[in-house]
């Protein structure tokens, strides 16, 4: 995948002037959880994962080409630490074939350090504008590819609706559009604000590195795969909630197993867990997921959305919640509402 064709090129070379190049993506909700990396080096992931692209809140980037020697990025006007993002703008320009260096501005929608995997978003919105920004034509496919390089959870988030990134794969690939399941909503529940102390990159390789339990969870992982694609198929939200508490569980308990262990929840995080049962147990389908970090989102019904908001909000303790649909993949400007 090199030398794409360009499109109406928004650059003139050698005179290093662009316009700029704006793109939206929504977060990567995991159902199925992707934790661990295969040791290629190439960030591909270890395990299969499925996951619902949420729409409602996004990240915006706006990318021009850049006169600098160095690519620039900078999320909600803090500049980034460019050892992080290295590797993805090598992937990108080898996958593109150019040689351009590019200046970003990120800035999302929902609150930030909100746990809403915004690395999901933020990549796969930065792919989508750098690509735009230098002319290239790419497909959805080969983007995914490009955001993978810096989040391998972006690789799902540059598709909408539901998106399976298979154990090993390169790219991400579309299983159903948003329009697949309409009714399903998203409540996320914001317990604490503050950047997490453990980034999921570094709990990830200490759990590979000191957890007796990840082999299993990499096993485990795949084998409920399968079970949550049929559930997303007949839209079974009590199969497809099961699965997903499964998979979160196992997740955790594996990063509970590091040596020492890590704990991303906070008492507002089980009490988010507990009330959801008590909700289940009251007949209401509320289906918590969990990633790295102390937020827990809630699958449920459009018509329960309400319940499911107010029972939150009355645990108290300043936890807030946004609510979230399935939605879109890249969305390219000018003209975005
Ligand atoms: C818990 O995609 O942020 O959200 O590839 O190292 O950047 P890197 O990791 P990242 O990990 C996401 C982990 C997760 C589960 C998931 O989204 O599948």
């Amino acid at each position: 995948m090199t030398g794409f064709p360009r499109f109406h090129p928004l650059h003139t070379p050698g005179h290093g002037v662009s316009e700029e190049a704006v793109c939206r993506a929504g977060p990567s909700l995991a159902l199925v959880k992707y934790w661990g990396k295969s040791l290629s080096g190439d960030n591909l992931p270890a395990t299969p994962s499925l996951a619902v692209t949420l729409g409602g809140v996004h990240t915006e980037t706006r990318a021009s080409l850049s006169q600098a020697d160095d690519d620039t990025v900078s999320v909600d006007g803090a500049v980034q630490d460019p050892a992080r993002y290295s590797f993805f703008f090598d992937t990108l320009r080898r996958e593109l074939g150019i040689s351009a260096r590019f200046r970003a501005a990120s800035t999302n929608s929902f609150p930030t350090s909100a746990g809403l995997a915004s690395s999901s978003s933020g990549f796969a919105a930065l792919t989508g504008a750098c690509a735009r920004a230098a002319g290239c034509a790419a497909s959805t496919a080969d983007l995914s590819a490009i955001a993978r390089a810096g989040s391998a959870s972006a690789a799902r988030s540059v598709f909408g609706g539901f998106v399976l990134l298979p154990a090993g794969a390169r790219r991400a690939q579309q299983v159903y559009g948003p329009e697949h399941w309409p009714d399903l909503r998203i409540v996320v529940a914001v317990t604490h604000r503050a950047p997490k102390a453990v980034t999921s990159r570094r709990a990830m390789e200490e759990t590979r590195a000191r957890s007796p339990y990840y082999f299993s969870w990499i096993k485990k992982s795949s084998d409920l795969l399968p079970g949550a694609l049929r559930a997303l198929e007949s839209r079974d939200l009590e199969l497809l909630g099961e699965t997903a508490r499964h998979s979160y569980s196992l997740m955790h308990g594996a990063i509970l197993g590091a040596r020492p262990p890590i704990l991303y929840w906070l008492p507002a995080t089980v009490s988010v867990i507990h009330a959801c049962a008590a909700m289940r147990a009251a007949g209401v389908g509320a289906w918590e997921t969990i990633d790295a970090g102390p937020q827990v989102k809630i699958l449920c019904l459009s018509k329960d959305a309400d319940a499911v908001i107010a029972r939150v909000g009355a645990l108290g303790g300043g936890i807030q919640t946004i609510l979230c649909r399935p939605g879109p993949g890249l969305q390219y400007g000018p003209g975005l509402p």
